[in-house]
């Protein structure tokens, strides 16, 4: 689905990525899993064409390396951001009509689907989403980005400053549209969760990748659950 090569990017003069090598196949769940600063957020960032980089990104078949951001997610790829990042002075129906701009002529159909998926948005559809609890502005900022019918959802921290029992339900969603066909790259903090609900995980550190492997053995393995999964 999305390969990337030799990813750099810079702030300035801040090398904050620095050469990295990844890949999402179709279908699967990938977790890119670091510290705070280890460069995850930049590197999402970067394959979305929002900040300056250099490198490789094949996409479906397709290099996008120069494509601009509106035509990315016109091609399939979504992000929820960190921070969710919803609209605050916007009721949670606007929201979602946000997320459908490149797709309005599914957008009823689409909107309905997400009522489904989250029915506590449907109930609040014509309240601003600022009133909206951290767990339900979670669902809003996933279904702003699923209106664009993505091929590839990143998600950027989705369980930050969520209860755990909403984190749970946050989880749970993104193995429902894994087996909905809907190809992840999950960025986590909460590298033990993201492990548990994936197939293939990068360990980001210092804008370097400093281990990478398949989820389930990562967490069996004594040495990486010590070293980044917290014993
Ligand atoms: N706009 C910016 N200007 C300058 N430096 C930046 C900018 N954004 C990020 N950085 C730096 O780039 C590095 C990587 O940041 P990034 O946000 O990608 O990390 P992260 O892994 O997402 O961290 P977190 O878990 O805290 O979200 C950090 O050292 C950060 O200070
Ligand atoms: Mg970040």
């Amino acid at each position: 689905m999305i390969s990337v090569k030799d990813l750099h990017v810079y702030y300035g003069l801040i090398e904050a990525v620095k050469g990295i090598d990844f890949k999402v196949d179709e279908g699967k769940i990938v977790s890119l899993i670091g510290s705070n600063g280890a460069g995850k957020t930049s590197t999402l960032e970067a394959v979305l064409n929002s900040v300056k980089r250099s490198g490789e990104i094949i996409f479906s078949g397709y290099d996008i390396v120069n494509h601009k951001t509106h035509s990315l997610v016109q091609r399939g790829l979504a992000l929820v951001p960190e921070g969710r990042r919803v609209f605050i002075n916007l009721t949670v129906e606007d929201n979602l009509r946000m997320g459908a701009f490149n797709n309005d002529e599914n957008y009823a159909r689409l909107r309905d689907a997400m009522y489904k998926l989250f029915p506590r948005i449907k109930e609040k559809r014509n309240q601003m989403a600022g009133t909206l609890s951290g767990g339900e502005q979670q669902m809003l900022a996933i279904s702003r980005a699923l209106m664009s019918e993505p091929k590839l959802l990143m998600l950027d921290e989705p369980s930050l400053g969520l209860a755990p029992k909403i984190v749970g339900e946050v989880f749970e969603t993104i193995v429902k549209l894994k087996e909905e066909g809907i190809t992840i790259l999950l960025v986590e903090q909460n590298a033990f969760a993201a492990l548990k609900i994936s197939d293939y995980a990068y360990v980001l550190e210092n804008g370097k990748i400093a281990m990478e492997g398949i989820a389930s053995q990562m967490i069996g393995d004594d040495e990486i659950r010590k070293k980044y999964l917290g014993g």
